[in-house]
């Protein structure tokens, strides 16, 4: 779907859209339009239920006195409560419901919203973001789908006074979105089509983006010692790699920020086999990496002004008559052992091994992680947050703040001393699991935090927000999320610039 800026004019075809605060009150180009039909807006506001509620729609087809095929009234709520995550919902909703009437051509009209502290250009560009965030679909493998299956929107034009200022304000917008597209793209595909020489190709072809992008395979990583992350490896096939992926929009000599992601290219579970019921879902397991890639893109894409690192640990995890064992003892590259008590425990062993060479490589100033951990995860939080775990007050607080800004919120668990004993091994330095069912996604956050040497961390549990079977978030069609996107991408915005 292309997205364009203009001035306001009534298109002579497809559907427009205008805003109704509540109780029903239009705005200036829906009172115009209004009197071009000869009052069909306001008989149709007053004739239903709809009042101007923060999402919701109503439809005026085939208005009378005009050439296109509907006017379509989207709430916009209380002016003073409206916020950048309600305008991109406002976004959203207005193309999913163009996308369900047929509409091949839209436009939204964004008036000044009288009582409304954001400008109207900025209106625009959040309501763009959130249309062309909800406008995502993944439909490459259907060869049989029948147009009117699809989502049948082209264009959108986002109609203002002042269109230059918009499209200057949504340059960086249209960069987080072509980021968390890349991210869904790589979730959304089949293990058998994304697995770690892939995605590590989609990593160098971010070259191209003016990203500085390298690679390690076995080879180099077993040199550095990364024997906690091969050990997940060698049950495979196919051969594991460590993506390395640098911006460098920031002052020459600063810090990076480092991003680190779980990639597991499908998730058996290795000897510890998991249930065949639901299994195919492990291939999302990458959600973390397909993040940071996706994070990376964006930066590069909007000329961030940070220095930023991108690490992914690219591997399969597959039982084999050379997998790995439950009871295997491995070494990590930090020196420290680990006994591998459970081979589904793997995301945390391949992390163990890329976080602490991001540290020792880089010297970053914090770290922050994204990996489908656990799904204890999902038992404590659901599919509305993801869980923050911090070793940092500082940095949890502004992740939590980045969360409500966004929309991507996360929710902050505790690590702490008691927990951390509890996965102490009587074999070696360390397991892989704490006490059975107990604070799972604790135990699998203390463990990493056992690789980050003291450096400021962040982890985020994203098993239960990289994959939603749910599509009440207009800007989130189901499936591949792209969570931790746009999350991270607000919190570098907000404080990591120069
Ligand atoms: N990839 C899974 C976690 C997961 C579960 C992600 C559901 C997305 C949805 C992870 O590798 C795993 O298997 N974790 C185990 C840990 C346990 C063996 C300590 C789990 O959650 O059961
Ligand atoms: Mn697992
Ligand atoms: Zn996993």
């Amino acid at each position: 779907m292309k997205i364009e800026f203009s001035e306001i004019a009534t298109p002579s075809e497809g559907v427009i859209a205008v805003g109704v605060t509540e109780e029903r009150t239009l705005g200036a180009t829906g009172r115009a339009l209004d009197e071009q039909t000869g009052g069909a807006l306001t008989r149709a506001l007053s004739a239903g239920r709809f009042k101007g509620k923060q999402g919701s729609t109503s439809i005026v087809v085939a208005p009378h006195g005009l050439e296109l095929d509907a006017v379509l009234l989207v709430g916009l709520g209380q002016p003073g409560k409206l916020d950048g995550r309600q305008l991109r919902a406002v976004g959203g909703v207005a193309v999913g419901r163009m996308n369900a009437a047929g509409a091949k051509a839209g436009a939204i009209a964004v008036d000044a919203v009288e009582g409304c502290a954001v400008a109207p250009a900025e209106m625009a560009a959040e309501i763009a973001l959130g249309a062309r965030l909800g406008s995502y679909s993944f439909d490459k493998y259907h060869t049989k789908k029948k147009d009117e299956d699809r989502k049948s929107l082209g264009g959108l034009t986002v109609m203002l006074d002042e269109p230059a200022a918009a499209e200057q304000a949504f340059a960086a917008n249209a960069s987080l979105a072509e980021g968390v597209f890349a991210t869904r793209n790589l979730v959304s595909e089949p293990s058998n089509v994304m697995y770690p020489r892939t995605i590590a190709e989609d990593v160098e072809a971010l070259a191209a983006d003016g990203v500085e992008v390298e690679l390690l395979d076995r080879g180099r990583m077993a040199a550095l010692g990364m024997g906690s992350l091969l050990g997940v490896a060698q049950g495979s096939e196919n051969e594991p790699y460590l993506g390395i992926m640098r911006w460098n929009g920031g002052p020459e000599g600063q810090q990076p920020v480092a991003f680190i992601g779980k990639g597991v290219t499908f998730d058996t579970g290795g000897i510890s086999i998991k249930p065949s019921q639901g299994m195919e879902e492990m291939k999302y397991d990458m959600a973390g990496a397909g993040a940071v890639i996706g994070l990376m893109k964006c930066l590069a894409g909007r000329e961030a002004r940070v220095n930023a690192v991108g690490v992914v640990a690219l591997v399969e995890n597959m039982p084999d008559g050379k997998a790995q064992r439950p009871g295997d003892v491995v070494t990590s590259m930090s020196g420290q052992t680990i006994e591998v008590i459970n081979t589904d425990a793997e995301g945390r062993l391949v992390l163990a091994d890329a976080l602490w060479y991001t540290q020792a490589t880089f010297k970053p100033r914090f770290m922050i992680d994204l990996a489908t951990l656990t799904g204890a995860i999902i038992v404590s939080l659901g599919t509305y947050q993801a869980g923050l775990f911090s070793n940092d007050d500082e940095l949890s607080e502004r992740l939590i703040a980045a969360g409500r800004e966004s929309g991507e919120e996360v929710w902050r668990l505790p690590l702490g001393e008691r927990y951390d004993k509890d996965i102490d091994s009587a074999i070696a330095d360390m397991k892989n699991v704490g006490k059975g069912r107990e604070a799972g996604s604790v135990a699998g956050a203390v463990f990493l935090q056992r690789f980050v040497n003291g450096v400021p961390w962040a982890h985020l549990d994203i098993a239960g927000m990289a994959w939603m079977k749910r599509d009440d978030d207009p800007t989130v069609p189901k499936g591949a999320s792209g969570f931790g996107v746009r999350l991270l991408d607000r919190l570098v915005r907000a404080h990591y610039e120069a």
